[in-house]
Formats: C-alpha cells, structure tokens, sequence
C-alpha cells in the first residue's frame, strides 16, 4: 500500500473541535504540516504558536504549524473543516441548519478557489447536510467528499457496549447508522463480539435485549447531555477525527462509519448520511453495504427522508 509522503493538512475553524484534532494529530506523529485557518486570525495564529511550543517534546519535532490563509490548500492532502456555530444546551443539531450552510459555503467557494484536489472532511453540524453542501460548492467528485457521520456515535456505542459486557470496546463491531443526530439507530442484527453475532452473545450470556435499547437512547442524547454539563464535545470528535485523517494519510483501507455519499447502495440516491466505508488516501474507497432487514431498513429511509425534508424546507 503506498503512503503520503510529505503530508499536509489543513485545518478550518480553530475552536474547540478543530484544536482538539489538531493536538491529537501532534501526538500521533502523523503529518509533516498542519495550517490553521479561521474567520478569527488572531486565533488562528495564537493557536499554531501555542502548539509549536510543544514541538520539542512531540513525537516529530520537525513538524511544521502554521496560521494561513486559503491558498495554502492548494497542495493540501487533506482539508478538515470545523467551522461554524455549536449548538447551545437543549438545541438540536439541525437548528444549526442555516448559520453553518452559509458559514460552510462561504469556506468552500475559497477551498474551490484555490484548486485543491484531496480529499474534503466535514465535521460541522448537521453534518450530513453541510457534507451535501460543501460536495455541491467544490464539485470535487463524491469520494473526496465525506463528513464524519456516525463515527463519533459508534464509538460512543462500543465504549457503552464494552462496559456493559466487560470486553475490549476494538472487539465490538457495531455502528450507529443514519444521520449524525436525533434520527439515528443501531441495525443490532448486524452488530458483533469478535466474529460472533451479539444477539446471539447476550442471549447465552441471559442478558436482556432492553438494555441495549437504553444503550442506544445514552448514545443518541449523548451529546445533548455533555453540552449541558461542559458546553462542548471536543475530545471524542478530535480523536474521530484523527482516526479518519490517518487512515487517509496512511491508505489504511480501514472500515469506518462516515458520511458518504449514497448512491443507491442501501437503496438512496444523491444524499450524505452515515453508513460504514472503507477509507483510502482518495477518501470513500467503497461503501459497505450491511444486510438491513425491513424494520432498519424503513429506519434507513426515515433517516434520509429526514435530512431530505431539511433540503426541501430550507432550500438549500
Ligand atoms: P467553536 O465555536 O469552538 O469553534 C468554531 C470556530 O469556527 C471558531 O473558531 C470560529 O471563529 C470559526 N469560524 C466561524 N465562522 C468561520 C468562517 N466563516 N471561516 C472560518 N472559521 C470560522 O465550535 P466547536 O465546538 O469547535 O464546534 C464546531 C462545529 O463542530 C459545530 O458545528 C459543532 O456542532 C460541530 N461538532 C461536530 C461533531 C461531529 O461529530 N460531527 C462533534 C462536535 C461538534
Ligand atoms: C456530538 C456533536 C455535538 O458531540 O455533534 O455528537
């Protein structure tokens, strides 16, 4: 498999999402440059010195960690943007519908501008519907497009699934599907424990089905309830958000749910919404499609028509 070789990010909208991926990237001695933009330059450039006063002490010292504007994405590998409004305590992510769409466009006219190639990860809230508008704005093709969907969910699923069932959360393959939000849901029957069906694990083990469904509800207010306690949810998505730069960087190949984009594979066309793919360094190499039965399959379809109806309803 072949590699980046000198491996550039940048990175737009320096808050608390966009620097908690930042720091992680530092540490995971991933990437030879990292530039930051943001509407804020003043917190863009306090940003990159803060980090680069760390260099010594990270694993590639040599590392470069800059402040810049948009024509540094010209020869970027791969741009991660996070910029826009958070949601406040109670509000849901697809209130932040209009302020992000006009945020994300302005971003992406630029990123076109410029005339970057690689591969384009969306973050910002609704994801889904901001990963269709930043794909429609560049026009890059579909698979250097994606936004970071359900993985920040799915690992908040196997987290509560390992400590449910004492078992290493990297054993547990399981994925919360749909949109990146309140219409979300678990396909259990395609959910494992190592190679081996987790219904039919919790059966032998005498444990009750009810508790995953309380599982799922912890996952799909997760969020809900961090912001209220914090304000934010950063660490999570930072580390989400590495996980799916470096398998870019590193043409892992690795399955991840994401948001990519549909093209009929579950049965819907012309929408981003999350379902699990295999990631290259040219971003969705495939997207893998899970035996759905007709319930998940009609909450599949729900899901969409949901980020369909927000197309519909806000004319984007
Ligand atoms: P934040 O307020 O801390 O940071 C947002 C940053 O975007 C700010 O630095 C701001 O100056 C910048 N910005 C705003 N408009 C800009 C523009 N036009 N160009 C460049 N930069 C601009 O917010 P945050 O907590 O970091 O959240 C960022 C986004 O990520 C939100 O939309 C949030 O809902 C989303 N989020 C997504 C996930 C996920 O799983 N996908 C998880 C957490 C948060
Ligand atoms: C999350 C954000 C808010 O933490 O989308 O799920």
């Amino acid at each position: 498999m072949r590699t980046i070789k000198d491996r550039k990010v940048v990175l737009v909208g320096t808050g608390s999402v966009g620097m908690s991926m930042a720091y992680t990237l530092l540490m995971a001695n991933g990437i030879d440059e990292l530039v930051l933009i943001d509407v804020n330059e003043g917190k863009a450039k306090g940003e990159a010195m803060d980090l680069s006063h760390g260099l010594p002490y990270a694993p590639n010292s040599k590392m470069v960690i800059k402040s810049g504007g948009y024509e540094e994405c010209k020869d970027a590998n791969i741009i991660v943007v996070t910029a826009g409004a958070n949601q406040k305590p109670g509000q849901s992510r697809l209130e932040l519908t209009a302020i992000n769409t006009r945020i994300m466009k302005e971003i992406c006219e630029e990123i076109k501008a410029s005339g970057f190639n690689g591969v384009l990860v969306i973050a910002s809230n609704p994801v889904d519907v901001l990963t269709c508008v930043a794909q429609e704005v560049t026009g890059l093709p579909h698979n250097q497009v994606f936004g970071s969907g359900t993985s920040l969910d799915s690992a908040r699923l196997r987290f509560l699934m390992s400590d449910y069932l004492g078992i290493n959360p990297r054993s547990i393959h399981a994925y919360i599907l749909g949109e990146h939000g309140d219409s979300s849901f678990v396909s259990w029957t395609n959910c494992y424990v190592g190679a081996k069906s987790l219904l039919d694990y919790i059966d032998e083990k005498g444990k009750d089905f009810n508790d995953l469904l309380d599982i799922y509800k912890e996952v799909r207010d997760a969020a809900y309830e961090v912001i209220e306690l914090k304000g934010v949810t950063n660490y999570g998505i930072g580390l989400s958000l590495n996980k799916i730069v470096l398998a870019i960087l590193n043409n892992e190949d690795i399955v991840i749910p994401v948001s990519a984009y549909q093209n009929g594979e579950y049965g819907q066309k012309g929408l981003y919404i999350g379902v699990p793919a295999i990631i290259c360094r040219k971003g969705v190499k495939e997207v893998i499609k899970l035996p759905l039965n007709e319930v998940d399959q009609g909450k599949f379809d729900k899901s969409c028509e949901s980020l369909k109806k927000v197309f519909t309803e806000t004319a984007l």
